[in-house]
């Protein structure tokens, strides 16, 4: 298959690239060759390269700075995402749209589904809700998958906790704020999985399973045999400029409704995650 992947140099479009190379045929397009902010620009790309199936892992992530710089934050998350939509309708091309469990205000204990109303607390949030919106006016071949608390190829909070255990042996994590830690290897596993497929719309796509930035953290250390002191602090106690959810964990109900596979839990993951870092380090050294 023919795949275009916008935000090719992120964790995510590292790990599609890393997992499509040599079984489809790759277009890899970041800023500065391709800004998804410029409607002339991405059209011309699809129309010279003919993808069957686009994949949009640009965004703007920073959801500290996008308190700051709403403009950019929209016009990333937003208009970026509403110009691919628009090309690919027109090309009559697949669109695979990636989204945030940030859209929800995480005020119930409840996992979200599909069907629940987002409420995001956030520019970040709001930015990629409007996105999501945007895509769905234009309608088309798109598939919306929200994911959470990603992990992959890039910084990360697993790779930043592994480097604090490097100097420290006691730290402060934040033990109100739930929800999924999920690896890009299985929500591109997920993804492959969709495309093959006519069911389009909106997807929750997360490991299985729930847990704190506390609990997460406690895991790798444990996990990696760190002997690391992890003290639970609240948000309060953690005052951060973007307000973030309670409790934003996302049942994956349109995947398990369509009869397809659901990611395995976050604990199965984030071993297979640092197994393979593991590796990746003894190859470099
Ligand atoms: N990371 C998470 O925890 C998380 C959680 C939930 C959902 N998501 C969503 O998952 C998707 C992938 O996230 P990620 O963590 O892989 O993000 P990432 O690592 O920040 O990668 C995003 C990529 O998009 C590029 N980009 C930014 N603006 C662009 C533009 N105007 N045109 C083209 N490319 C542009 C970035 O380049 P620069 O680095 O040069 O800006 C970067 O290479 C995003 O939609 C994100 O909102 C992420």
């Amino acid at each position: 298959m023919k795949i275009l992947v916008v935000g090719s140099n992120g964790q995510l479009g590292k790990e599609i690239t890393r997992q499509f190379e040599g079984k489809h045929e790759l277009i890899l397009k970041d800023i500065p060759a391709i800004d998804i902010t410029d409607y002339a620009s991405v059209e011309a790309l699809i129309s010279a390269t003919k993808p069957a199936v686009v994949i949009n892992a640009a965004a703007y992530t920073n959801v500290e700075k996008a308190e700051e710089d709403e403009a950019t934050a929209y016009r990333v998350n937003a208009l970026g995402a509403q110009n691919l939509a628009l090309v690919c309708r027109k090309f009559d091309t697949k669109f695979v749209h990636i989204s945030t469990d940030y859209v929800f205000d995480g005020a119930t204990d409840v996992a979200y589904d599909e069907f629940d109303a987002p409420n995001p607390l956030c520019v970040y949030g709001k930015s990629k809700l409007w996105g999501e919106k945007l895509v769905e006016q234009v309608g088309g071949a798109y598939y919306i998958l929200r994911t959470a608390w990603l992990y992959g190829e890039g910084p990360n909070f697993v790779r930043t906790m592994l480097k604090l255990s490097e100097t420290r042996d006691q730290l402060k994590v934040v033990a109100d704020q739930y929800g999924t830690p999920t690896y890009t290897k299985d929500l591109v596993w997920v993804l492959e999985q969709l495309i093959q497929t006519e069911f389009y719309g909106l997807y929750h796509a997360s490991n299985q399973g729930s847990c704190t930035w506390c609990d997460f953290a406690q895991k790798i250390f444990e996990l990696t045999g760190k002997a690391m002191k992890v003290e639970p602090v609240t948000t309060a106690e953690y005052p951060q400029k973007a307000k973030r959810p309670h409790h934003a964990v996302m049942d994956n109900k349109m995947l398990k409704l369509r009869g397809l596979d659901v990611m395995r839990t976050w604990e199965a993951a984030l071993q297979d995650y640092l197994e393979t870092e593991s590796k990746q380090l003894k190859t470099k050294d």
